[in-house]
Order: C-alpha cells, then sequence, then structure tokens
C-alpha cells in the first residue's frame, strides 16, 4: 500500500470532518440556536390573538433575492426573513382567526413531538428500522380504528393529508375490484357535487381517469339522496357496466354536512360496491357525544380518511386512512426489493412501507401520540364541541344581523350570504364584493364558495385557538364590510 497517498487520503479526510463541523453543533451552540427559536415562537404566540387573520403579500419584497451562499449566516438574520417573508403574509394558520376554508390546527405539544422525531430522527418507514416508531403509528391507527368503530383487523396508514388518504383508498378499492386495461371505461364511480375535489385527482392518478362518474345532485341539504344513488347503480349495472365504488363524505368542505353514511352502505353491501367515506374534515366530531348520530354507519364502510391535521389540532402534514381489507391494501401496496432483505423479519407487525406509497418517511405517529397522551382526551373533545357550538352561535348572530343562511350547522361549518334590498342578479358580485372587503380587512379569515351555481360566504370554525372573542371579532367585521360595500352601491 502506498503510505504517502493514505497519509494524504487521511488527512484530507480529517480536514474535511473538520470543516463540516457545523453541521453537528455542540451543545451549547444547541442551546443558543433553540433559545433563539423558543423566543422567537414564544413572540409569535404572545400575538397571536390580536394577529391578523389575513396579510395579503407585499409583491415589491422577494426571498428568493437572499440566496443559498457557501458560508452559512447568523440564525438571528434568518428568523427575521422568516418573519418577514413567511410568517406575515397569506393566511395565518395557527390563529383563531382563520375561519377560512378547513382552518388548520399548530398544537405546541406536536411541534415538541416534531422536534423529537427530528432530532432522533427514527425510521418509521419499515418495523425492523423503528420497532417502536411503527408500533406507536400502529397505535395511533388503532385508536382512529377504535373512535370509528371499524372492527379489530382493520389496518390503516398515518399520510401526509387527506388527499394521499384518498389516493390510497380509491387505489385499494380498484385492486379489490381487479379494475384495470379495458377494464377502466367500464367502472362506475358514485359522488356528489359535494365531493372534495382531492377525489377527482386520486382518481386521475391511479389511471381511473376514462372511468365513468356519477356526479349525483344533492338534496336540499347538500346530501346524497340514497334513491338516486340506488336507481343510478341499477341502472348501470343493466348497462353491462361495472359499478364498483361510491365516495360520500362525512362533512363536506362546503358546507359541513354529513352524508347517510348507513343508508349508503347499505346500498353498498347490496350491490357489492367498495364505500369509501371522505371524513377528512369532519370524522374527529365522532368524539362528541352529542353529534355521533350524525356518523351512524361509518364502520360499515370500506375505507375511511380522517386528517388530525384538521379535526385534531395537529400541524399540516398528517393525514390517515383507514381500510377494512388488509389484504387488499397489501395488494396494492406491498412490494420487495434485494437491498431490502434484512428487514424482512417476518414478524407480524406490519411495517408502514408495505401498505402506503411510500417508503422512507416522516415520523408522523409522534406528533400525535405526544400531544393524546400529555393532554388526554377530554380536552380534545371539550374543544370539539366548543367549535360546534361557536358555529351555532355565529350562525345565530349572521342571521340576526340579515343574513340568509344556509342550513343550521349539522358541525362546524355555517353557509351565509346577504341579499337584502339587493337585486337578484346582483347578489353573487354583492357577496363577492363582500368577501373581497373581509380579505382587505383582515382581521379574521374568511373564504366563500359556489353552491348550486350561486356565490354563499362560509365560515369554518375547526381551530383550537378560535373562542367566542374571535367569533364576535368576524361579526364585527363582517358588519363593518356590509357597511362599505353598501356605501359602494
Ligand atoms: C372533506 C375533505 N376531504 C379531503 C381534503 C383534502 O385533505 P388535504 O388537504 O389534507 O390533502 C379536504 C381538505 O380540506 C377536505 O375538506
Amino acid at each position: 500500500m502506498n503510505i504517502g497517498f493514505m497519509d494524504e487520503l487521511v488527512n484530507k479526510i480529517k480536514k474535511l470532518q473538520g470543516d463540516s463541523q457545523s453541521l453537528d453543533p455542540d451543545a451549547s451552540t444547541r442551546g443558543q440556536l433553540l433559545g433563539e427559536v423558543v423566543k422567537y415562537t414564544d413572540r409569535f404566540l404572545s400575538e397571536i390573538d390580536e394577529s391578523p387573520g389575513y396579510i395579503a403579500e407585499d409583491f415589491s419584497k422577494n426571498l428568493e433575492n437572499y440566496k443559498v451562499g457557501e458560508k452559512g449566516e447568523n440564525l438571528e438574520k434568518l428568523l427575521a426573513l422568516f418573519e418577514e417573508y413567511v410568517e406575515k403574509p397569506g393566511i395565518n394558520p395557527a390563529s383563531g382567526g382563520h375561519l377560512g376554508y378547513i382552518p388548520g390546527g399548530g398544537l405546541y405539544t406536536s411541534a415538541v413531538g416534531d422536534f423529537l422525531a427530528a432530532v432522533t430522527n427514527k425510521y418509521a418507514g419499515v418495523y425492523f428500522g423503528s420497532p417502536g416508531a411503527v408500533r406507536m403509528e400502529h397505535m395511533m391507527v388503532d385508536w382512529l380504528i377504535e373512535i370509528l368503530g371499524f372492527p379489530k383487523g382493520a389496518v390503516g396508514n398515518l399520510t401526509s393529508g387527506g388527499s394521499i388518504a384518498t389516493l390510497t383508498a380509491v387505489t385499494v378499492a380498484r385492486d379489490a375490484h381487479s379494475i384495470s386495461g379495458a377494464g377502466v371505461s367500464k367502472a362506475v364511480i358514485y359522488h356528489t357535487s359535494q365531493v372534495h375535489h382531492c377525489l377527482h385527482k386520486a382518481i386521475r392518478i391511479a389511471g381511473l381517469g376514462d372511468a365513468i362518474h356519477r356526479n349525483i345532485q344533492t338534496d336540499s341539504e347538500y346530501k346524497m339522496p340514497l334513491d338516486q344513488l340506488e336507481e343510478f347503480i341499477a341502472e348501470d349495472r343493466k348497462k353491462g357496466l361495472n359499478p364498483f365504488l361510491v365516495v360520500s363524505t362525512a362533512g363536506t368542505t362546503d358546507s359541513g354536512v354529513v352524508d347517510p353514511l348507513a343508508g349508503i352502505s347499505d346500498i353498498c353491501k347490496k350491490y357489492q360496491l367498495w364505500h369509501h367515506v371522505d371524513a377528512a374534515y369532519g370524522g374527529f366530531f365522532i368524539l362528541v357525544e352529542g353529534l355521533k348520530d350524525y356518523f351512524k354507519g361509518i364502520a360499515e364502510c370500506d375505507s375511511i380518511a380522517i386528517d388530525p391535521h384538521k379535526g385534531l389540532f395537529l400541524p399540516y402534514g398528517t393525514g390517515a386512512v383507514i381500510i377494512k381489507d388488509v389484504d387488499a391494501l397489501l395488494k396494492s401496496h406491498h412490494y420487495q426489493a434485494n437491498y431490502m432483505r434484512d428487514a424482512y423479519t417476518g414478524k407480524s407487525v406490519l411495517s408502514p412501507a408495505d401498505i402506503s406509497p411510500e417508503l422512507t418517511r416522516h415520523f408522523r405517529g409522534l406528533r400525535m401520540w405526544l400531544p393524546l397522551k400529555l393532554i388526554g382526551l377530554d380536552s380534545f373533545r371539550k374543544a370539539l364541541e366548543e367549535k360546534h357550538l361557536l358555529a351555532l352561535y355565529f350562525y345565530e348572530k349572521i342571521g340576526e344581523m340579515g343574513f340568509e343562511t344556509g342550513g343550521k350547522p349539522e358541525l362546524s361549518i355555517v353557509l351565509y350570504r346577504y341579499t337584502q334590498g339587493i337585486e337578484p342578479h346582483r347578489i353573487d358580485e354583492f357577496n363577492t364584493e363582500l368577501i373581497k372587503a373581509c380579505h382587505r380587512d383582515g382581521r379574521v379569515f374568511l373564504s366563500s364558495t359556489t353552491l348550486k351555481g350561486r356565490v354563499w360566504l362560509r365560515c369554518a370554525v375547526l381551530s383550537f385557538r378560535t373562542h367566542l372573542s374571535t367569533i364576535d371579532k368576524a361579526l364585527e367585521m363582517l358588519s363593518e364590510a356590509l357597511e362599505e360595500v353598501k356605501g359602494l352601491k
């Protein structure tokens, strides 16, 4: 061996180790970094009740001007950039003032779990890699299975959100019904116009773009009418088509209503269709005693999507899919590879990688387990009940203010629009102006939608930080916006 070459090699390696040492900060630097970040987040949280729900982006400012360079910069400067360019503009989803779309969460205890997950970097994709992390994730999924009333033996996976949960369920339904090739164009999928658009995305990605869709007209409460569903299925069968999937929603995004799940499951059983329930938004309201009845029959379906980053107030990045038929789930997702041979332990614990599209993945179980264990379920139930009652309060108050309202909120979304004294053909325009005025104000963030072709405003209550004072602020803002828009007319 060439000794000179080896010495040179070792010296070079040591120098590179020294030069890249900043990748692994020492205890005092770690303390400093964390101290600054905690100071930042404490400031952020101390202001959150007063922070606007929405700030429009200032297009004259550009984060891209601050390019990544060869040398590092100090954290204080980077936190200042983060504050100006990331924290401030747009919706403030950590604030209770987020009352648009489906509000987010951001539990602090979950962030602490993420910190632990990132520092320990446990490998949650494969049981062999981290039996504890995988068991913790299964424990969380089993808890979901239990609260949803699914039978023991069902399985599931923590996903990045509702869209991937839906994609997983659609893929499994496809394979369970052996739909492929020429069979796709004869396959029929049933849903209403109220289904979340992630279903359409999932269908296309799953190679079912050429399948037939039956977009069932909703009833007056924006729910799936059972008689029409059954008629469609029976007719399609007579035509020689292959009805295979019904997608219902337990908490629609627009109006927060729950489809008649039990009736849909009965029809699916009768005609042997896969019933998937999108409970991404509404599912956790099953924890509230007084709202349980809406979810009757959910345990009879074949798969469920439910989002802990919605109804369990976790930070973005945690959804879940639950599937009754383990073999079907494995059939769609299980693969082996020669470089994974050490990981095949033959143990009975399934690896997330075998039941999902992902291999390496974020250790999502910890961000869910830590808050549930630290805080206990009772506070979650109470917070969800509070959100429901706040929606009811908003519904009553906005009606008193002269707004037309959609139905009484089943879960926590209220539909409303202003029509008094407005010519019918100008109602949509008036309400569009009203929501724009609210966005300009930004004290809280509200959003709008169209239902059966008409513009409606929405108030969606789901943030754990939304309380009575937030709803009063929203009502005050709406009342001022109303005067402003009336003044423009
Ligand atoms: C009913 C419903 N399903 C699915 C989704 C999609 O979930 P995600 O945004 O987590 O992908 C949403 C999002 O708001 C939703 O409201």
